[in-house]
């Protein structure tokens, strides 16, 4: 009996933190794995960690970046079957204190990527009659938290963009879905703990506990956690699953 072939992911913001993770659970799982984000040498590092893992270097808010992402990816390992739309970036300040240009920064690295990178996978996926497109929100998709209006402001239009992709492709065998982890020890909040060290005189101890200081559970969620719901979103089982927005935060949102 011929085996299916593996599935292949594409994962934007792969080189580094959460994406790495999860980039390096889906080769051990036995996919084709392609990993992009604007540095080349974070990615190589972490492809020299599987030879599943191809890189390409893309920025998700620029069009014609996405498409060459796409690109690369095909001619490395077919077309993509499973998006993991990652890439994203947090910044704070008071509202007041916003530019223009930030709120346009952080609107298009995390909100504009996510549309660019789903739009573009589609073709693939309806061409096989199957696809997963998972997005990495946060838990400021379902709430809001002071000093990052245009973050959480993003992060709350994937959850939108989610569901109504998800009624979109509902018939076409491709699930949609967002997940929202709290705070997790990644390059991400080591930036959010400088600044609030910075901000506050808080020592670094006290900067990381702020974080957790309104999770139940009072922990930094573990990337690996994320990577095991991703699993799961793209294994057998899920294929009801979609337009949902799986909260992975020690009960801080739901
Ligand atoms: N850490 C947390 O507490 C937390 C909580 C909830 C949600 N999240 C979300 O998780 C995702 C991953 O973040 P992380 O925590 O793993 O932090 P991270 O290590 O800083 O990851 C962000 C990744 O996105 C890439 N990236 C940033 N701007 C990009 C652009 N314009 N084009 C392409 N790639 C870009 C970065 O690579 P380059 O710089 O090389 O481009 C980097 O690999 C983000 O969407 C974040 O909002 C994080």
């Amino acid at each position: 009996m011929t085996q299916p072939s593996p599935k292949h992911a594409l994962i934007t913001g792969g080189g580094t933190g959460v994406g790495a993770v999860i980039a390096l659970a889906l080769a051990e799982a036995g996919m084709k794995v392609t990993i992009s984000g604007r540095r080349a040498e974070p990615l190589e590092e972490i492809a020299t960690k599987s030879e599943l893992i191809h890189t390409v270097t893309a920025d998700v808010t620029d069009e014609s970046s996405v498409a060459a992402m796409f690109e690369g990816a095909r001619k490395a390992h077919g077309p993509v079957d499973i998006v993991i739309a990652n890439a994203g970036a947090a910044e704070s300040a008071p509202l007041s204190k916003v530019s223009l240009e930030q709120w346009q920064r952080l609107i298009d690295v995390n909100l504009t990527g996510v549309f660019l990178t789903a739009r573009e996978a589609l073709s693939d996926m309806r061409a096989q009659g199957w696809g997963r497109i998972i997005s990495i929100s946060s838990i400021a998709g379902r709430k809001g938290y002071a000093y990052v209006v245009p973050y959480c402001s993003a992060k709350h239009g994937v959850i939108g963009l989610t569901r109504a992709l998800a009624a979109e492709t509902a018939l076409q065998n491709i699930t949609v879905n967002a997940i929202c982890p709290g705070y997790m020890d990644t390059p991400l909040v080591d930036n959010s703990v400088a600044i609030i060290m910075d901000k506050t005189g808080l020592d670094e101890e006290a900067a990381r506990a702020s974080l957790t200081a309104t999770n139940p559970q009072q922990r930094m969620i573990e990337p690996e956690e994320v990577a095991e719901a991703v699993l799961w979103l793209c294994g057998p089982g899920s294929q009801s699953i979609t337009g949902q927005t799986i909260s992975i935060s020690g009960g801080e949102t739901t």
